[in-house]
């Protein structure tokens, strides 16, 4: 139920003659945010739409990368204001009346320019593009003890390795936020721990957790025991 004009833009469109097409409103202040800012793969991101023009007549969702017409989705009212159906689910992506675009689960391969076509009642059109890039998600950083059975009084140095440098560390003592003592010493940027002298009280499981702002992974614990001399 598409109208000859609209169908001629998309194929114009698809053949990248955009500028020749259609007439652009001069009050152009649609914009597309990402929510949340940044996202690694498996997660969800919304392309959130603000201020759809109120006479709006119909949408398109395009990924410019991808020619086929996979990514298309459309709000449309027809000229007895019947509208598509909102909101539309095509696989992991979900089009809202609002015109936002949810992707969930996702990849590397959803990186890239994504465009929204609007129409409103008058034939005006608007192009707003976004970017979506897909971060990879942080590695699992594995955790090493010179030593794992410490007498009291003794010292324990705790090593948090991780592929990604720069990244923030956090360390776990029982599964909870280590409480730094006196006795404990962070060094290499946090990467590393020392605990001298150890106690009794500080006998457990150590933990490091990595992040970098959008995912976070901790490593595997290692348990140190403290016995007495
Ligand atoms: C469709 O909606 C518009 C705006 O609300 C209105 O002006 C128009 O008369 C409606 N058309 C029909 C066929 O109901
Ligand atoms: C997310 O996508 C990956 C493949 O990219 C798949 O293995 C996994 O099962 C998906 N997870 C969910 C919750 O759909």
């Amino acid at each position: 139920m598409e109208s000859p004009s609209l169908l001629l833009c998309q194929g114009l469109l698809l053949t990248a003659l955009l500028l020749a097409c259609w007439n652009t409103p001069t009050t152009a202040q649609l914009t597309i945010e990402l929510v949340p800012p940044m996202v690694a793969e498996g997660g969800n991101s919304v392309l959130f739409v603000h201020k759809m023009p109120l006479n709006v007549q119909a949408f398109y969702w395009y990924k410019q990368k991808d020619p086929t017409r996979s990514y298309e989705v459309a709000r449309y009212l027809t000229p007895d204001n019947t509208t598509s159906k909102m909101p539309q689910h095509i696989g992991r992506r979900t089009v809202f009346y609002s015109g936002s675009l949810l992707i969930r689960n996702v990849t590397q391969a959803d990186s890239g320019l994504y465009t929204l076509l609007t129409f409103n009642t008058e034939m005006e059109s608007e192009l707003t593009h976004v970017h979506l890039e897909v971060h990879k998600p942080v590695a699992q950083p594995t955790l090493q003890a010179d030593k794992t059975a410490v007498t009291e009084d003794g010292s324990v140095t705790l090593t948090c390795l991780t592929e990604d440098p720069g990244f923030s560390i956090r360390w776990l003592f029982n599964h909870q936020s280590l409480y730094l003592n006196g006795r404990m010493t962070l060094f290499q940027k946090n990467s590393g721990l020392s605990i001298d002298p150890i106690r009794r009280g500080d006998a457990g499981e150590y933990q490091c957790e990595v992040s970098n702002g959008y995912s976070s992974k901790m490593s595997p614990p290692i348990q140190i025991s403290v016995t007495s001399e």
